[in-house]
């Protein structure tokens, strides 16, 4: 049976062009929906899923990810000394007693599936999660990693999270191709990244959640630059399905596509819409954004 697994890789040395200027020096993960930015999301999905060793993979323009999981003494102090209990534990909790952060350099940036490679040191043999922080999901209930790691401990299997996209959106993706699912999850055939929608076997997508086998390793190590010229994850997925079984895993949830202007947007509205204390004064100023601008047909 697979071990439930504790370790976490976020690969976070993407460059984040989409969002220049403000990527210039605020690194994409650390853009906020609200309040924390995307990285914390992860994060906590990663905590949630039972993982205590957090290992990001970064690379030297990143320290502003390295420096917001450290600790803050001067700021822990000011706030203690004003009071500001909820502030104080707000910082503290960005990585809770009991999860730790491991930092691994990728000093030259040759794909996905190479920043997982960076992590193998630390990850060693056992199985391990890799969420990739633009793709943020938003779910009443349990978190998709936790659903992603429950399934796959319970069916000895590694488990990639998967939703439809439309066909003509086949290129932005890794895709699969797969048996007939059972409730949520279907054993994976084939997985090309990145396809054309005429070469696309399917329209379903791989979204950036993994639970993976530690072979995956191995088969990295062997893998040549593919799409892009890059060395892809995906490549070495479609080597493990030789091996063992890989499932596609629809999870629960809506997914935001946080590397774009849009998503971040969406993503904004929706947690905005959906917050404790926002969301009545967050729907009256969008209805006033609305009808200021004078949209009356949203068609
Ligand atoms: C990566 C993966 C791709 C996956 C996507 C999900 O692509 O290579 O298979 O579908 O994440 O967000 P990227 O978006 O980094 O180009």
């Amino acid at each position: 049976m697979m071990k439930r697994i504790r370790k976490a890789v976020f690969p976070v040395a993407g460059l984040g062009t989409r969002f220049l200027p403000a990527t210039k020096t605020v690194p994409k993960e650390m853009l906020p929906i609200i309040d924390r930015p995307l990285i914390q999301y992860a994060v906590d999905e990663a905590i949630e899923a039972g993982c205590d060793t957090l290992i990001f993979v970064t690379n030297r323009y990143k320290h502003a990810v390295a420096d917001y999981f450290d600790k803050a003494y001067e700021l822990e102090q000011k706030l203690e000394q004003a009071g500001k209990t909820e502030q104080l534990e707000l910082i503290r909790n960005v990585l809770p007693p009991g999860v730790r952060a491991v930092f691994v350099t990728q000093a030259e940036a040759l794909g996905l599936g190479h920043a997982v490679l960076c992590a193998k040191p630390v990850v060693g043999d056992e199985p391990f999660a890799v969420l990739l922080p633009d793709d943020l999901i938003w779910n009443r209930g349990p978190g998709a990693l936790k659903q992603m790691a429950d399934a796959a401990v319970v069916d000895d299997a590694s488990v990639i999270a998967v939703q439809d996209v439309p066909r003509d959106q086949t290129s932005n993706y890794g895709i699969v191709a797969t048996d007939a699912f059972v409730e949520r999850e279907g054993r994976i055939r084939a997985i090309v990244e990145k396809p054309t929608p005429e070469a696309a076997p399917s329209n379903l997508a791989v979204v950036g959640r993994y639970v993976l086998s530690p072979r995956i390793f191995d088969l990295l190590e062997l893998v040549k630059p593919g799409a892009g010229g890059e060395i892809q994850l995906t490549d070495a997925i479609a080597a493990l399905l030789e091996e063992e079984r890989v499932l596609a895993y629809r999870f629960q949830g809506t997914r935001f596509d946080c590397g774009t202007h849009l998503g971040l947007i969406e993503a904004t509205i929706r947690y905005a819409l959906d917050h404790e204390k926002l969301s009545d004064s967050a729907r009256r100023l969008m209805q006033n954004a609305l009808d200021e601008l004078g949209v009356v047909d949203l068609d």
